[in-house]
């Protein structure tokens, strides 16, 4: 079905990339409109407590500013309580912008300060006199852990913690070799070069047009709508291009919120654009304190696993994410135990971070078991295959595809594991410590129903759409390849459009769903303009496919031919002259499989290796080179999957030594929120990244066995690099990020 000009699988550059490097690609923010007014958002200056009042006289007074909103003045347009939409919501009462005098978070938005010029609602934000009336807060999860809870209500889409099986607790007692420890990552903010920004077009009659920063535009769209008591006909959601979200852009943010009340009371166009400081005002990765416990046999096999893991939350929101379930997906073990627990701290609620949940529950379970590999003696690879599982065994059912073994072999091969001699302290370059150090790395392969619009006109061109995102992850490329190969025409006469609300229907671009969800609809839509096309071709006049069955043709070149008589053939235009249109459309949806998924567990996996030189007097540690072997299905653009496994090893070194959000608790506030003082790695820390994508067949996710390739990159590095450390230093650091100050 997809040979005919053979895209898919081969490397293929971005369509978009001209675009984006010539500066032709739109944001957000860089939308124009006669007349717009630009809005500066207020943050609050403490952590929690009551506006006791507002003075915005000297900021009025500023020629060219036009209105000063606040709480006090905010119209009462907004209807949250009745129909809130926001299809990522955790369960809760969302977080209401300008709603009353309390307030909840420090950062959160309390005055957004409209004016002519985007200098003037600075100048202006910075006359806003706020008074307030403190009130205790609390944002330490140690002093907040005591009250921690099991979510009442589940987040939907997120597992819970499978069932106790067997006796964990027993078999840990039991058990000749025992791991039990605490692991921490750090809260982390996503920091995507693009802010997030709003510029509401206000059109004749109300109806707005929104190029808002988000990776759904009919989910910016619907909340937009619900909030305001708005006709979705009278908001459209553009969002063409996204300069990087990593989850930021899943919910709707307060800017959103803030920019179209203020363009709805003024009758006029607005942009609101967050400042970076203010891009650590709304959700993060939230802090988890794991706790695991490793019980074992000498050989290594595991008798017991417990994993229990408390995470923070806001106030008004049960954020919710997979975190101690891989522990056990991962290894055989009869006696398991899982927790998962939140606690609410002072702060706005967290929201997904590339890889949420196993991000961090992985790099606790991989950390504990190369802890493991040493207190028995047996080599990490070797400790993991001896505990290797077949099966999803908290599910009882079998995976869609799993070539995790070949992952190891293949990225150990690669990385020349065999070389490593295992004693910590044993390898040294000059001043540096070296180290080796693996780990494994899992993400869920997930579908979404989607839906898609394909349109073949005449001259050959071919156009595919979907509301769904591109956030930088290359699906225009791979939504073109797709379709390109699906009816045959060259890539350069497919236009994929999507990041807009008006198109076919989409979920938000995230969970690694969208190349196997947004690809098949696209796949499925031009199946069926196949099929139109070759009706028509049929009933041509002395058509030389009369008799052709469609398994006996194929389409490649714009043409239909038969494939054991290439010669005899039907072009495009010939077969939609004959069929007497100018043009041949079809919308079609993709679902995932429900057989499927009540008898099969869908993951990627991935093994990950590192290098790190750790200077002996300094402590600083350079990550010199990462094997990452991944086995995500079918690879459809291995240009593109590779820059998303090269960037989420980025985000894993990150993780490893370098990404904190630090909170003042006396404040309650994050206080390194700058690019300067939150450290994200650059360039300069980056050396040898090699990505290998291990080939497995995979038939039961869908049609093209696609897996997706966002997330998996950064799960598992974080261990890798934190178990290379200890094998070059000893040391072994079980609260991520390991700085400088852990190590020496
Ligand atoms: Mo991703 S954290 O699902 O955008």
């Amino acid at each position: 079905m997809l040979q005919a000009n053979g895209y898919i699988g081969v490397p293929q550059n971005r369509v978009d990339g001209r675009a984006k490097v010539t500066g032709a690609a739109q944001y957000a923010a860089e939308f124009d409109a006669p007349n717009l007014a630009y809005g500066i958002v207020v943050s609050s200056a403490i952590a929690k407590g009551r506006i006791t009042s507002i003075d915005a006289s000297a900021a009025l007074a500023v020629p060219g500013v036009i209105q000063v909103f606040t709480h006090e003045n905010r119209s009462r347009t907004a209807w949250f309580d009745r129909s809130y939409r926001d299809e990522t919501a955790p369960p809760g009462s969302p977080f209401r912008p300008l709603y009353d005098d309390a307030v909840v978070y420090s950062g959160q938005p309390v005055a957004l300060v409209v004016a002519e010029e985007y200098e003037i609602a600075a100048c202006a934000a910075s006359l806003v006199q706020i008074e307030y009336e403190t009130d205790t807060h609390l944002t330490d999860i140690d002093l907040a852990k005591n009250e921690a809870y099991a979510p009442p209500r589940k987040r939907s889409g997120v597992k819970e913690p499978p069932s106790p099986r067997g006796d964990a607790e027993e078999a840990f007692v039991q058990a000749p070799v025992k791991i039990h420890h605490e692991y921490r990552v750090a809260i982390e903010h996503h920091n995507p070069m693009e802010p997030h920004a709003s510029t509401v077009i206000y059109q004749e009659g109300g109806k707005l047009v929104i190029h808002d920063k988000t990776q759904g535009a009919q989910n910016s769209q619907s909340y937009v709508a619900s909030v305001f008591g708005l006709s979705s006909d009278d908001v459209q959601v553009v969002a063409p291009f996204v300069g990087g979200a990593f989850g930021s852009g899943l919910r709707p943010q307060y800017q959103l919120f803030l920019a179209v009340m203020a363009a709805l009371e003024l009758k006029r166009s607005i942009r609101v654009v967050l400042t970076r400081d203010q891009m650590f005002t709304f959700g993060y990765r939230p802090l988890t304190i794991q706790t695991i416990s490793l019980g074992a046999g000498p050989d290594g096999k595991l008798q017991s696993i417990m994993h229990d893991a408390i995470q923070t939350t806001s106030p008004w929101e049960d954020y919710q994410e997979v975190v101690v379930n891989w522990s056990n997906l991962l290894y055989h073990c009869d006696n398991v135990k899982l927790t998962y627990k939140l606690a609410q701290v002072d702060t706005y609620t967290p929201i997904d971070m590339r890889a949420p949940g196993a991000a961090i529950g992985v790099t606790a379970i991989e950390t504990a078991m190369d802890e493991l590999a040493y207190a028995t003696g047996i080599d990490p690879i070797e400790l993991r295959l001896r505990n290797y599982t077949e099966t999803d065994e908290a599910n009882k059912k079998g995976f869609t595809s799993k070539e995790l073994r070949a992952c190891y072999q293949i990225g150990a091969e690669r990385f020349g594991w065999s070389k490593r001699n295992p004693e910590p302290r044993s390898m040294r370059d000059g001043r540096e410590l070296v180290g080796w150090g693996m780990a494994t790395g899992v993400w869920e392969a997930i579908m979404q129903k989607t839906a898609a619009r394909a349109v073949l006109t005449q001259d050959g061109k071919l156009e595919v759409s979907s509301a769904t995102a591109d956030i930088g992850t290359g699906t225009y490329t791979i939504l073109t390849q797709i379709a390109a190969d699906t009816l045959g025409v060259n890539m350069e006469d497919v236009t994929a459009r999507i990041g807009d609300s008006s198109l076919p229907k989409s979920p938000v671009q995230g969970g690694s769903w969208t190349a196997a969800s947004a690809g098949s609809a696209v796949q499925t839509a031009c199946q069926t303009v196949r099929e139109k096309l070759f009706k028509y071709a049929r009933q041509m006049d002395d058509s030389p496919l009369a008799n052709a069955s469609i398994e006996q043709v194929t389409f490649a070149n714009g043409k239909i031919l038969l494939t054991n008589d290439p010669s005899s053939s039907v072009t495009f235009a010939q077969a939609m002259q004959a069929g007497g249109v100018d043009r041949i459309e079809a919308e079609e949806k993709a679902s995932p499989s429900l057989q499927t998924s009540m008898s099969y567990s869908g993951y990627s996996h991935s093994a990950v290796f590192a290098e790190v030189r750790v200077d002996e007097g300094l402590g600083i540690v350079r990550v010199t080179r990462i094997v990452n072997a991944v086995a995500a299905g079918t690879i459809l653009n291995p240009k593109t999957a590779r820059s998303q496994i090269l960037g989420g090893v980025v985000f894993g070194i990150g993780m490893a030594l370098e990404e904190e959000s630090m909170l003042d608790h006396n404040l309650g506030r994050f206080m390194n929120h700058s690019l300067a003082e939150y450290h994200v790695p650059v360039n300069a820390d980056i050396y040898d990244i090699d990505v290998i994508f291990v080939s497995e067949h995979e038939d039961k996710l869908n049609p093209m066995g696609v897996k997706g390739v966002g997330e998996i990159g950064v799960v598992g590095t974080a261990a890798a690099i934190g178990n290379a450390i200890y094998h070059a230093t000893g040391k072994r650091i079980r609260d991520y990020p390991i700085t400088i100050d852990k190590l020496l």
